[in-house]
């Protein structure tokens, strides 16, 4: 039976049987026959099914093929893929704390998973029935691979190994796991867990940047010690970081920025002294990538101007690259009008007046004279523009006295919010190139913290925000 004959067999027997719904719609049993060949209800009779449905307790989402009793509904749905490494059984505590949020968990789990945990722990924790071949008929019978990457908000794959990992990239639909990755219409997120040597191998490196262009979601491993004894990048995320990312993807609208332009600055900038020298600020280019990414993934046109960076250009992204302020200035105004601005790159405050044109060589008791004049102020810049975006963000890092200091730049350059990024003496724990980040919002008089995050937890955090403040100031240029 197809999933459609399936859900309409429901929804006829919800609703009292054939004569019952075709006296609803006031159609012969033929229309009835009809709307199942095509797999398809008439708009307008679909509306009549959706009220009736409802009056009896149950919600009808036509077009996802599902139907919620209605004291249910409100319960998202994760489906959480469990693959084989050492760091499987922190899977379990990962079903728990995003049941604590809220979530309705179903487990899936791949045959090497099986070597570390039992599906029936899994199982006892969920409530539910796990997954765990592709080819089994009891299973295709009950629920069909197809409603299982279906029927769900997102696709949590934790641990997700450098195996796993490879076949998403590649497509693969060899198991039941890698078969729901490519079957979903969800947004599927990815928690890998491996040897650091494993992790930093180009070929999963390469793999996970396909992902990423793709467009799935990927919560980045931390540095520790690892089951085999290495030390380095590899240990699966906290579980309470991934089911904290998972909330934030599920609970904020996916397509709350659609039709909004936003502008973001990343990156360091390079002033050169001469062609191969230069005067920079250390950065990465992580938070302004992940917030790329976020915003285009929530259905945002994004502009991002980078300074130079080894990250690649998230999907749907316009990327413009530029090397100095100057040309980073250019680029953004260039790139108005915007709905929103954020300002995350870490502009160097000065570029070279006397820059050479020719590389300058060393010469003994002759030091290089170098003259520097200010860079422009691109927050400033775009917080004061006659085309000024409606909101525009700007980023704080401070070593001292971070609320003060993060308070006078909101004043002083005018723009609506600033993150404060709280920057530590402790390099375990520093932002620079750290895919970590300990920040407060400032909006205003408000000042929100949040807690230690990965940079892409962040940005869903700071979409959340701005959707609420879209919702309370309707002002799209981008609409106009
Ligand atoms: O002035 P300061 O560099 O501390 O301010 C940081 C904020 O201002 C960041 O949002 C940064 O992107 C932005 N900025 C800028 N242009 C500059 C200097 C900083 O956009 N020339």
């Amino acid at each position: 039976m197809s999933d459609f004959a399936d859900i309409f067999a429901q929804v006829i027997q919800k609703l009292g049987g054939r004569d019952a719904v075709q006296a609803l719609l006031g159609v012969g049993p033929s229309a009835l026959s009809n709307y199942l060949r095509r797999a398809e209800l008439p708009r307008d009779k679909m509306a009549i099914i959706s009220t009736a449905l409802h009056a009896k307790g149950w919600s009808f989402e036509p077009k996802k093929l599902q139907l919620y009793p209605l004291t249910t509904q409100t319960k998202r749905r994760v489906l959480l893929i469990i693959t084989g490494g050492i760091a499987a059984y922190k899977g379990l505590d990962l079903a728990r704390r995003l049941m604590d949020r809220g979530f309705s968990v179903r487990g899936v789990m791949t045959e090497s998973a099986q070597n570390f945990i039992t599906p029936l722990s899994l199982s006892a924790l969920t409530g539910d029935k796990v997954y765990t071949e592709l080819f089994s008929l009891t299973d295709e019978a009950e629920m069909g691979h197809i409603r299982l990457a279906r029927d769900t908000d997102l696709v949590l794959v934790a641990p997700a190994t450098a195996n796993f990992i490879a076949k998403l990239s590649h497509g693969l639909a060899d198991c039941l796991a890698s078969t729901l990755c490519l079957a979903t219409d969800a947004p599927v997120m990815v928690a890998p867990a491996m040897n650091p040597n494993m992790w930093q191998h180009p070929a999963t490196q390469d793999n996970l940047t396909c992902l990423d262009q793709r467009g799935v979601q990927i919560i980045a491993p931390v540095s520790g010690d690892t089951a085999c004894g290495e030390i380095g990048i590899g240990r699966l995320a906290e579980p309470v970081d991934i089911a904290d990312a998972a909330a934030q993807v599920v609970h904020s609208k996916r397509n709350c920025l659609a039709g909004r332009h936003v502008l973001i600055t990343s990156g360091p900038t390079h002033e050169p002294i001469d062609p191969v020298r230069y005067i920079s600020n250390r950065s990465s280019g992580k938070q302004g990538y992940a917030l790329a990414a976020a915003c285009a993934a929530h259905g945002a046109r994004v502009t991002l101007v980078s300074g130079p960076v080894s990250l690649p250009c998230p999907a749907n992204v316009t990327l413009v690259k530029v090397n100095t302020a100057r040309a980073m200035h250019q680029a953004c105004l260039s790139s108005l009008p915007a709905d929103i601005a954020i300002c995350a790159a870490a502009v160097a405050d000065w570029y070279v007046l006397n820059a050479a044109t020719q590389k300058q060589k060393k010469q003994n008791h002759v030091q290089p004279q170098i003259e520097l004049a200010k860079n422009p102020d691109i927050l400033a810049s775009l917080s004061q523009a006659t085309s000024r975006p409606p909101l525009v963000i700007g980023f704080a890092a401070e070593t001292e006295h971070l609320i003060r200091h993060a308070k006078d730049k909101l004043a002083k350059k005018k723009c609506d919010w600033i993150i404060a990024n709280h920057i530590s003496d402790d390099p375990s724990s520093s932002v620079f190139g750290s895919d970590h980040n300990k920040a407060s919002l400032l909006k205003g008089v408000d000042i929100i913290d949040w807690p230690y995050q990965s940079k892409q937890a962040l940005a869903e955090r700071l979409i959340v925000e701005i959707d609420q403040w879209i919702k309370a100031h309707d002002c799209s240029i981008e609409t106009k």
